[in-house]
């Protein structure tokens, strides 16, 4: 097996951890069930972990955008959306770009109920072996795309009357870890997590003195199979031994559905055996860090 470890202590993603616990699997299938229709805005959703969360999301009612900087593949996630009977709209754009983002939250007309970050990009390598471009890239997908988005959402999320509203970063195990060869990529994934907790803090406040209810998660998966890999050749992945991208926007889906839900909840009722869902060392009092991981994740 070639799975370097990803900063997270070895006992925090333990086989004996994840044997005997929980019940059976539990089926991946949503229904339609928002009403009035809910509408959120995606980045990454043309592949992995968005597009798995924009059909979940789509196949219970939500109108969703779709975010992305490629015309193909975001055309392909939305028609298969659409052939569904699910509403899809595509936005092609840099989240790194704050007049892409305007575009891209304008697509989500006059309010929107969640935000999900999940473009991104990673690489493997020591302080050595990264320059300059990488380096600037990994952070900016992972930090200004947060930021961009967020900030440009939160009009709109304010303005909603549908329920609750959501910010949701897929940040990463990386996000807690301390890997030698994560020197940019877990600066990028830590600055992120970091980033959703000071805006949940700043949302409870709002939230307190009257307005709407935001909540702010950030989801930490392990590793997971998906194209992200293709662009990081100093590693190899074992499919068998990752999470599935429909796994984490199960977990996505949950947090929706139930905003109060912690790691411990979400361990019972988790998608198959073999995945293990804990809180995120160093993070372990906040309960909108989720971590989640294969159970041969060292
Ligand atoms: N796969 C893993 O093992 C893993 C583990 C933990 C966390 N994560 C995180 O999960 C998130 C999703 O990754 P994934 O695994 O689903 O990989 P993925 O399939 O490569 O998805 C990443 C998406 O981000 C988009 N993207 C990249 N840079 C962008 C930019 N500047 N502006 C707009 N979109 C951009 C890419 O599309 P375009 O290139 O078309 O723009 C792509 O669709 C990432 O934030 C990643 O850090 C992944």
């Amino acid at each position: 097996m070639n799975h370097p470890a990803w900063g997270t202590p070895p006992e925090v993603f333990s086989i004996a951890s994840a044997r005997g616990m929980g019940r059976t699997v539990v089926p991946m299938k949503s229904s339609p069930d928002v009403t009035p229709p809910k509408t959120a805005v995606i980045t990454g959703a043309g592949s992995g972990i968005g597009a798995a969360i924009a059909l979940r999301l789509a196949a219970r009612g939500w109108k969703v955008v779709l975010g992305g900087r490629t015309p193909a593949t975001l055309a392909s996630v939305a028609a298969q959306i659409r052939q569904a009977g699910g509403v899809a709209e595509v936005v092609v754009g840099d989240v790194t770009k704050a007049a892409d983002v305007a575009r891209l939250i304008a697509a989500g007309g006059p309010t929107l109920d969640a935000l999900i970050h999940s473009a991104g990009k990673g690489h493997c390598l020591t302080i050595d072996e990264l320059d300059e471009q990488e380096f600037r890239e990994t952070l900016e997908v992972a930090v200004l795309g947060a930021f961009l988005t967020a900030k440009q959402a939160l009009p709109k999320l304010r303005a909603g009357t549908n329920g609750a509203g959501h910010i949701i970063q897929i940040a990463s195990l990386a996000s807690g870890g301390t890997w030698n060869k994560e020197v940019g990529y877990g600066t990028a994934k830590g600055a992120q997590l970091k980033f959703a907790l000071h805006l949940a803090s700043q949302m409870e406040e709002e939230a307190k003195a009257g307005g709407r209810t935001i909540h702010v998660h950030a989801v930490c998966p392990g590793t997971v199979d998906t194209p992200f890999w293709k662009a990081i050749p100093q590693r190899t992945i074992e499919p068998q031994l990752c999470l599935k991208a429909a796994e984490v926007a199960w977990v996505v889906e949950q947090i929706i559905d139930n905003p109060a839900t912690n790691a411990e909840e979400l361990a019972k009722i988790r998608p198959r055996h073999e995945i293990v869902i804990k809180r995120h060392a160093p993070f372990e009092r906040w309960n909108n860090v989720i971590a989640l991981a294969h159970e041969s994740h060292p």
